[in-house]
């Protein structure tokens, strides 16, 4: 009975669209499908692809990567859209890294990947900092520089550095190193996802200020 159902869907076929008739063999139900390749999940994804630099869990332990382990879910999807360049169009936020890893991820692994980063432990930074600007950074951070015209870090941040998702990602124990070179980035357009608020908080800092308050955001949890 089957067979013959099939084979009248064959000869349907046949006659429909004879180009396509192989594909009659392939419906049928007790053929096994061809075996096609099981997508990675998103923990494949993480320890094959990424631990490299961020390590399995997100605790990049390299102070030039960043930390990802408890960064806000929607933050990390919208980083790794960023970096993926859109046709003809450079990506938002420049990283030759970066956007070389995210090419062959789809929106979906992307949201996974948020995800599983925040619900990781964080394990903050340990790189050693340079004590004798951790005052100048906490000032900054917590009161800004009236003078200057820069806002207090805090005030979007979050007083520990946790942030306030969706918008606005956690900073507390991160590498000085790689918020130092955020900033930076920030300063010259390399990074421009931010809707030029941070372009326009980090354009009025000077340099020794952007250390300072680097080193201080690394010891705050
Ligand atoms: C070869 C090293 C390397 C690999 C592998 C790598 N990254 Fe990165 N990642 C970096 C560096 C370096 C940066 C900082 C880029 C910059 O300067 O803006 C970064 C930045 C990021 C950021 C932005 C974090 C933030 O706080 O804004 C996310 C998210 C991220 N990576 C996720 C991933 C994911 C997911 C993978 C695997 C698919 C991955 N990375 C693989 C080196 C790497
Ligand atoms: C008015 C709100 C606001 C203030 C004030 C502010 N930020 Fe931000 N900051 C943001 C937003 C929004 C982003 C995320 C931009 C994006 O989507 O990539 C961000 C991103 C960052 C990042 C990148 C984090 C990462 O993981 O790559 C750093 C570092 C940072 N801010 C440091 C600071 C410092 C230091 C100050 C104070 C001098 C400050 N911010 C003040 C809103 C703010």
């Amino acid at each position: 009975m089957k067979i013959f159902k099939n084979m009248v869907l064959f000869a349907a076929l046949l006659v429909a669209m004879p180009i396509s008739a192989e594909t009659a063999s392939e419906s049928d139900s007790t053929d096994p499908a061809p075996a096609a390749a099981a997508p990675a999940t998103v923990e494949e994804i993480a320890a094959g692809t990424c631990a490299g630099c961020h390590n399995a869990d997100g605790n990049s332990v390299i102070p030039m990567n960043p930390i990802l382990a408890g960064q806000h879910a929607e933050y990390i999807t919208k980083q790794l859209m960023d970096f993926k360049a859109n046709g003809e169009e450079p990506p938002k936020r420049n990283s030759p890294v970066m956007s070389a890893m995210v090419a062959a991820l789809s929106q979906e692994d992307m949201k996974a990947l948020g995800a599983y980063y925040a619900k990781q432990k964080t394990n903050p930074s340990q790189a050693p900092v340079d004590e004798s600007m951790l005052e100048v950074g906490k000032i900054l951070y917590h009161g800004g520089n009236i003078e200057n015209g820069i806002p207090a870090c805090a005030s979007c941040h979050g007083p520990n550095g946790s942030g306030l998702p969706p918008h606005y990602p956690a900073v507390g124990g991160q590498h000085a190193e790689y918020t130092l070179s955020q900033l930076d980035q920030f300063n010259k357009g390399d990074r421009a996802n931010d809707n030029a608020v941070m372009q326009q908080v980090v354009s009025r800092m000077s340099a020794h200020e952007k250390r300072a308050v680097s080193a201080y955001i690394a010891t705050i949890r």
